[in-house]
């Protein structure tokens, strides 16, 4: 289905006026005062005719909150480019890309990869598949660079439709996880670089828990099986004590049922099911069996934010059970009041939350005190109000709604918390970023089921699928739109004000509306707001990055990824003058798409390979001016 006719549904446009009322944005207004301003090759973005009427609604505002606050006003000044639907990225003038770490290039450094069909110890050995989030920490020449790889479907890794062996679904399972790679900037460009910190962190290595639920029962097996693996990484956060932190997030979708049973209550909430996403690992593997009763809690054990130590190799991978159990989209720390460490945090699925976790004391001050931040603080899931206003609601036995529930049980069934706190239901909460002056910006990227029939997957009793509400004011949302807030005191408040930054769909250029299916966002300090998609594209175009002004919502398109991949991840150097995305699926492994990152020549090509893009311009000058 086409999801881009679904937005002339008139049904749409009713219900979003219906929620004009509630709450006006004035940054979608001000996004519509530049539509006048004719700029550039296709220009910047503008309102576009018969969106959603906001900016002609601009003097009626109530502009509270956000609005009030004062945004630097960044230069960017390259070319704005056309749509791609071919084979290979595209770039604007000012800028040129290259390929770093493709899937099965080799850890020691040697420039070279296993080559298509390579067995699960190669695969351990080399950079997994389906780069996504990731951090780069270093100087302007050289560093340590963690990514994650999230998924690689089983077609594309093992050239099978299914496993049927053992070691085929070994090969999947280290192909997921996290790459942590020294790379280096030579004359020739950026390379890994061979060195003894390069590790592969997968599905079958050995990993700890830490934190108030670390010794529940609920993380127990009857089997006594050691804790393993991280899974489906998708988004990041790093901190500022130099680690990186990788993020489950769809890891229902590697289990299943062998023989029969029924899910309980808290699996059917976190839609594990009887085949999953058809990887069929369970079927070889009894960890991912859920008719063993023997792993009864192994989904337990997925879920988490993981901290990954990129200096000391022999670390283990740690889950920090205080940041709750959801599908952890990202983790994004920023530093509130009292150098207290504030993570935030989405739920990607229609209908789930967004979260924030506060430390209970200086981050500083509890290392000193062998502490980790991340171990002793407080989880709180967001309510917004149709008036502007929010509340970080916390989820502990302190809350009265809570009370008779035990902390374990809260980090662990963190989702089923949160339904009797009464958060609400966003259209599924993607990455999250802190911009140059403190507001908060969280991607949503589509909702196909708010405002229809039915109920929402996993509820219990069953609940009824909201309709359009002015945080999420479009019923359906196809293509997605960017909230904002600034929390009360300094990201350790209980209350915040937002707004809405932009709605997919009002973003326009001379070819139309710009992108859908917001997903990717980082916020340099100068108020760029980069967007990376994930989705249906307008026009059946490629995905992309584009790079607003947090200011006037102003978009341009800097980057176009290949023919059927997602662009996501961004990290940069500290000069900003190199900047690390991903091309994820290109082609969604068919070689008949692209064959990416070799030339195209089609079926009879290298099968696609996920890669990290590096972008610099070519006057060397900050990425996004
Ligand atoms: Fe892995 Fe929600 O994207
Ligand atoms: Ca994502
Ligand atoms: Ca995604």
């Amino acid at each position: 289905m086409d999801v881009d006719h679904e937005v002339s549904n008139p049904s749409t446009h009713d219900s979003f006026q219906e929620v004009l009322g509630r709450r006006l944005s004035r940054r979608t207004v001000m996004v519509g005062g530049l539509a006048t301003a004719a700029l550039g090759f296709l220009g910047t973005s503008t309102v576009s005719a018969g969106s959603t009427g906001l900016a002609t609604a601009a003097e009626s505002l109530a502009a509270r909150g956000p609005a009030n606050v004062a945004r630097r006003r960044p230069r960017i000044d390259f070319t704005s480019i056309a749509r791609n639907f071919g084979p290979a990225p595209t770039i604007a003038p000012e800028y040129q890309w290259s390929v770093l770490i493709p899937w099965r290039e080799k850890l020691d450094g040697s420039g070279t990869s296993f080559p298509y069909g390579l067995t699960s110890d190669e695969q351990a050995a080399s950079i997994g598949i389906g780069h996504d989030g990731m951090w780069y920490f270093g100087d302007d020449k050289r560093g340590m660079l963690c990514i994650n790889h999230e998924f690689g479907t089983t077609p594309h890794v093992i050239g099978k439709a299914a496993p049927t062996t053992l070691e085929d679904v070994r090969v999947m399972q280290h192909a997921h996880g996290v790459s942590v790679v020294r790379v280096k900037r030579t004359s020739a460009g950026w390379k890994l670089d061979g060195n003894k910190r390069n590790r592969r962190i997968h599905v079958n290595t050995p990993v700890v828990f830490s934190g108030p639920a670390a010794t529940s029962p609920l993380l127990q097996n009857p089997a006594g099986n050691p804790t393993l693996g991280t899974l489906n990484n998708c988004a990041n956060g790093y901190t500022p004590w130099g680690t990186y932190l990788t993020c489950e997030e769809n890891f229902n979708g590697y289990f299943g049922r062998r023989s029969g049973g029924a899910n309980t209550r808290e699996l059917d909430r976190y839609g594990l099911s009887a085949n999953g996403f058809g990887y069929a690992w369970h079927l070889f593997d009894d960890r991912f069996d859920l008719s063993n009763p023997a792993y009864a809690n192994e989904p337990n054990r997925f879920g988490w934010v993981v901290e990954i130590d990129p200096e000391r190799p022999g670390s283990p991978p740690v889950k920090r059970t205080a940041l709750g159990r959801v599908k952890h989209e990202g983790s994004t720390f920023v530093e509130g009041r009292g150098g207290r460490a504030v993570v935030y945090s989405g739920d990607d699925e229609r209908f789930d939350y967004i979260y924030r976790y506060v430390s209970t004391g200086n981050w500083k001050s509890m290392r000193a005190r062998g502490i980790s931040p991340l171990d002793d603080g407080t989880l709180y899931v967001a309510r917004f109000a149709d008036d502007g206003t929010g509340e970080w609601l916390e989820l502990s036995p302190a809350n009265p709604a809570l009370a008779d529930k035990a902390i374990d049980w809260i980090l662990v069934n963190t989702r089923l918390a949160a339904d009797i706190v009464g958060a609400t239901r966003m259209d599924r909460p993607e990455w999250i970023t802190v911009g140059a002056d403190g507001e908060v910006y969280c991607t949503l990227t589509n909702n196909s089921q708010r405002g229809s029939t039915g109920t929402i997957a996993g509820t219990v009793p069953p609940e009824p699928r909201p309709g359009a509400t002015a945080a999420n004011p479009l019923a359906p949302n196809p293509d997605g739109h960017i909230i904002r807030w600034t929390d009360a005191d300094r990201h350790t408040g209980t209350t915040f004000e937002w707004d809405i930054f932009l709605i997919s769909r009002d973003v326009a250029d001379a070819e139309g509306q710009m992108y859908g299916s917001p997903d990717g966002i980082w916020a340099d300090r100068d108020g760029r707001i980069f967007i990376q998609t994930d989705g249906s594209q307008p026009g059946g175009a490629n995905d992309q990055m584009l790079v607003a002004d947090a200011e006037t919502g102003a978009v341009k398109r800097l980057f176009t990824g290949v023919a059927g991949c997602e662009v996501t991840g961004i990290t940069v150097t500290p000069n900003r003058r190199t900047m690390f995305v991903n091309l994820q699926h290109p082609g969604d492994g068919n070689p008949t798409l692209t064959n990416f990152p070799d030339p195209f020549t089609g079926a009879t090509g290298a099968v696609p390979r996920d890669a990290t893009i590096v972008i610099t311009r070519t006057d060397g000058k900050v990425i996004g001016r």
